[in-house]
């Protein structure tokens, strides 16, 4: 199966066993946006649970907020968004579609990245175990000529992106000769700036304004609370504010599934320091962040750093987490070292005096500011498309399973009654009735045990934890694992240790 046809399925699956569903889907669907079913807002919760306890837990100067959707309109012209916070969109004439323009040179940059890696696979598979793959890049006459192209046309993107031209965009795409999915042609109109922050209207705000924005990201909610957190809650620098919420853009190119949504969620914390540390503390995060993500075991060489080589406008360094998603390696998370920009335009913009004093040396100031920023959804799918896996089975059947890292299953156990008779659901009932406080377990006597087996598979469950005959007399029962399929046979009084010790998520930040 390509990696274009596994997304393809694995969106069905989402669907099919209610993990994501298209939104508003009886009135064909909204663009863009998506809905969490049962089992993927259980996903979604126990990520978030993941990211919230890894910040504000183990990190005694970092504590949470939640503040709200609304704001200030002033706030988003102190942040920058009203004037900065744009896409650059080329249409096609003759299917007078829209894209972003340096989506489109990106995706062509991508493929090459593809063909690249094809050729040193093929190498590899050839040459076995004496592949030498830094030999192969530097000789192979087809690896060559493809990083080549992609040196050429990445050194003109980045030079058009640093000033942003947008002529030079268009004229990059008319030359690599990227051409329209729909209509197959090269008749691109110019590239134009297009904002992408919703606005709706409110009553009136102290300004009498009523247009407001829907926040294009969490962050501003934390900048704009700072004092209050850290008079009220007497922080010290270096500390952080942590934050999981809504987030909305207008969003043009709606593709990729929940990667690209116009509704979405960040967890996003902005860690407040002394100016003249952020580089020291941007490595920090770098290093903290990454070991986040490692920790879920999903494949460290899933992971890769993209530091950026044109910052935003209120960035002095600045990388992304990427990961590699089926359609490649894609943005995940992003770390910025913003300096003093959002606090001190807050200060300018409300005329409120923003500034830290250091009691140790009696100075004030701005403080700096390290900024982790990482889409929940984004992570969902990332956790999904890692986890999804057809496989043949010894009989010859296959089945599908998704390996989701125990912590993060939405269910933990499932508790089977092998029959639906002689007392052995009142047994399973009592099994569920003890676990439920400690996990999300789901009760099924529907059904062959095998299939129920599949079913469980294809939600991700650790362990399925069947109530036979022989359970009435030894008070066992068999604990099949998802990923081992092999079956144990232990006392119910057990089955709490046993589960906890793989699925407790505890465990996993004890390893962070
Ligand atoms: N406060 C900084 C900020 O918002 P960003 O790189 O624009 O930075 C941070 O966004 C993260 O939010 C991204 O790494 C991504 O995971 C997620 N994100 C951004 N736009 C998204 C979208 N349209 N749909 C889903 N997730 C998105």
């Amino acid at each position: 199966m390509t990696q274009d046809e596994l997304f393809k399925v694995l969106v069905a699956h989402c669907k099919e066993y209610g993990f994501i569903f298209p939104s508003s889907e009886i009135y064909d669907g909204l663009a863009a946006v998506y809905d969490y079913g049962q089992m993927g807002v259980e996903l979604k919760n126990n990520i978030k649970q993941y990211w919230w306890n890894a910040m504000t837990r183990l990190n005694e100067n970092i504590v949470g907020i939640d503040s709200c959707i609304f704001m200030h309109p002033r706030i988003w012209e102190a942040s920058g968004h009203v004037s900065a916070f744009n896409d650059p969109l080329i249409d096609n004439k003759d299917s007078k579609k829209r894209y972003r323009a340096d989506v489109l040179i990106e995706d062509y940059l991508g493929k090459i990245e593809e063909k690249i890696a094809k050729e040193v696979a093929k190498g590899r598979k050839r040459f076995g175990d004496s592949f030498d793959e830094a030999q192969f890049r530097a000789t192979n006459p087809n690896v060559l000529r493809e990083q080549a192209k992609y040196d050429e046309v990445h050194n003109r993107y980045v030079k058009a992106e640093q000033a942003s031209d947008f002529a030079e965009y268009r004229q990059i795409i008319i030359d690599c000769g990227i051409v329209c999915p729909i209509s197959g042609t090269c008749n691109w109109t110019d590239v134009r700036q297009f904002n992408l922050m919703f606005s709706t209207s409110i009553g009136s705000t102290s300004e009498g304004a009523n247009t407001i924005y829907l926040r294009p990201e969490t962050a501003q909610g934390i900048f704009v609370n700072y004092l209050n957190v850290q008079k009220t809650g007497r922080m010290k620098i270096p500390f952080g504010i942590a934050q999981i919420g809504k987030a909305f853009r207008n969003e043009i190119v709606a593709r990729q599934f929940i990667f690209r949504m116009r509704e979405f969620e960040q967890m996003e914390m902005q860690f407040f320091i002394k100016p003249g540390t952020e580089l020291e503390w941007f490595k920090n995060w770098k290093e903290k962040r990454m070991a986040w993500h490692v920790n879920l075991g999903m494949g460290a060489e899933n992971y890769r750093f993209h530091d950026h080589e044109k910052l935003a406008h209120y960035a002095n360094a600045a990388t992304d987490i990427e990961f590699q998603f089926p359609f490649g390696f894609k943005e995940l998370e992003g770390i910025h070292s913003r300096t003093d920009f959002d606090l001190g335009n807050h200060q300018k913009f409300s005329g409120k005096k923003i500034q830290y004093f250091d009691p140790e040396t009696g100075e004030s100031f701005v403080p700096y500011v390290i900024e982790t920023s990482i889409g929940v959804d984004r992570t969902v799918l990332a956790v999904l498309s890692h986890a999804y896996k057809e496989e043949k089975l010894e009989n010859g059947e296959t089945r599908v399973v998704l390996s989701i890292p125990p912590a993060l299953a939405p269910v933990k156990a499932a508790v089977l009654p092998l029959v639906k008779k002689d007392g052995l659901p009142e047994v399973a009932q009592q099994i569920m009735d003890d676990l439920k406080y400690d996990f999300n377990c789901q009760y099924d006597e529907k059904d062959s045990i095998g299939k129920r087996y599949r079913r469980q598979d294809a939600i991700g469950t650790p362990y399925c934890i069947t109530v036979d005959h022989d359970t009435l007399e030894d008070h066992c029962v068999t604990v099949r694992d998802r990923d081992t399929m092999t079956q144990e046979r232990i006392p119910i009084a057990e089955l709490r240790s046993l589960i906890d010790k793989k699925v407790n998520l505890n465990n996993l930040l004890r390893n962070l």
